[in-house]
């Protein structure tokens, strides 16, 4: 990714021979900045003394000198990130992508098996220092973390610590997650609070530990991974279907109470992706279910695209980690500076079937 000037320079550039104070560059964008400034008079968005915010507030003079003023900072040189889930799959891809826009990143994984329930094998200690290995290959800081994102004072301290060692933390990603398959009727209770644990309350968590430190430098980027199904209904999927639609309330919720400090928070959306959490034949069952094929005790591979790309909207059966990455750095850019509130499909046109 190109580096661009620092946020504070490369914010909406007066054109050539423009004076800020000018009557004649006064804009519609302006005027409603200056309203804004006006009905919050008497309420000091910095306090004097403290440092600038990285996104601009309404009716500051960086904010409004232009109605179309290119807004196209997609650098991260220089923020502090931190992501859970980071060992392998999607989380690695995310650390990487972070680290190649600029941005240091805290890597926090439980790097084991979080219950035997799982059909799938758990991450490793190696898994993480390998995310740490290509995250310093861009260049850029790195810290592992190995916690479990239910223990809130583990996720605490590991933000306290991305915040100390990288100066601010600027940018949080809740990716840590697990699916469990089985009928409604025959789940267990381990089962069900065991995804609903570690994918949701995870991820508020993750979001409790981090908004105390943005809120007071009025800046931050929150990025929660939900998942297509969590805007739809999946069989055999209820715990992990009822875990992502909460990240979108949960985020949602967030986004209202966080906008005032300018802290975005969003979530992402992916369809299918090519992870221990897909590659393995439980998941390829449900799979071929969905596709309304009877899975034999072995899947394969091979039957699985067979049955899948037929009604694949761009003929792949799934995506690469790293092409859902870059929608969460997106978000986390200071040209998302007023994108939050919002659900973000990655999904190689699955959400064409399934969201308005
Ligand atoms: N793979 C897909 O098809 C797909 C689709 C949609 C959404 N997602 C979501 O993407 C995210 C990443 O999934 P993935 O496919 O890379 O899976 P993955 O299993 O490869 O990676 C998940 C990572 O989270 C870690 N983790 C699990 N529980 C943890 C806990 N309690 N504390 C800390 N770390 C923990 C794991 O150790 C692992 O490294 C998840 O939120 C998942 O729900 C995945």
């Amino acid at each position: 990714m190109t580096e661009q000037p620092s946020p504070s320079s490369s914010r909406e550039p007066a054109s050539p021979g423009e004076h800020p104070a000018s009557p004649a560059s006064v804009s519609r964008r302006q005027m409603l900045a200056t309203s804004a400034a006006a009905a919050l008079a008497g309420a000091a968005f910095l306090a004097p003394g403290s440092a600038q915010a990285a996104d601009s507030e309404p009716g500051s003079a960086s904010d409004i000198k232009s109605d179309v003023s290119p807004h196209l900072n997609f650098s991260l040189t220089g923020k502090g990130a931190l992501v859970t889930g980071a060992a392998r799959g999607i989380g690695r891809a995310i650390c990487v992508a972070l680290a190649a826009a600029g941005a240091d990143v805290l890597g926090l994984d439980i790097a084991e098996t979080v219950t035997p329930s799982l059909v799938y094998p758990g991450a490793t200690p190696d898994e993480l220092a390998e995310t740490g290995r290509l995250v310093e290959a861009q260049g850029r800081r790195w810290i592992g973390v190995k916690a479990d994102v239910r223990d809130f004072g583990a996720l605490k301290a590991a933000a306290e610590r991305a915040d100390k060692e990288f100066g601010h933390l600027d940018i949080a990603v809740g990716n840590a997650a697990i699916q469990i398959y089985g009928p409604i009727a025959e789940m267990s209770d381990a089962n069900w609070k065991d995804v609903i644990d570690v994918n949701l309350t995870g991820c508020a968590n993750t979001v409790r530990a981090v908004a105390p430190l943005m809120i007071p430098r009025k800046t931050g980027r929150i990025v929660l991974i939900s998942s297509g199904q969590g805007r739809h209904g999946f069989k055999n999927g209820s715990a992990y279907a009822a875990s992502k639609w909460g990240i979108i309330g949960l985020m949602k919720s967030a986004a209202l109470e966080l906008g005032e400090h300018q802290i975005t928070v969003n979530t992402v959306e992916p369809g299918l992706v090519d992870t221990d959490m897909t590659r393995n034949p439980g998941r390829w069952k449900e799979a071929l279910k969905e596709a309304g094929k009877k899975p034999s005790e072995h899947p394969t591979e091979a039957e699985v695209i067979e049955a899948r790309l037929p009604t694949a909207v761009m003929k792949i059966p799934w995506m690469q980690p790293d092409e859902v990455a870059p929608s969460v750095v997106f978000l986390c850019t200071d040209a998302a500076n007023r994108v939050t509130g919002s659900t973000y499909d990655a999904t190689a046109g699955d959400s064409a079937r399934y969201t308005a």
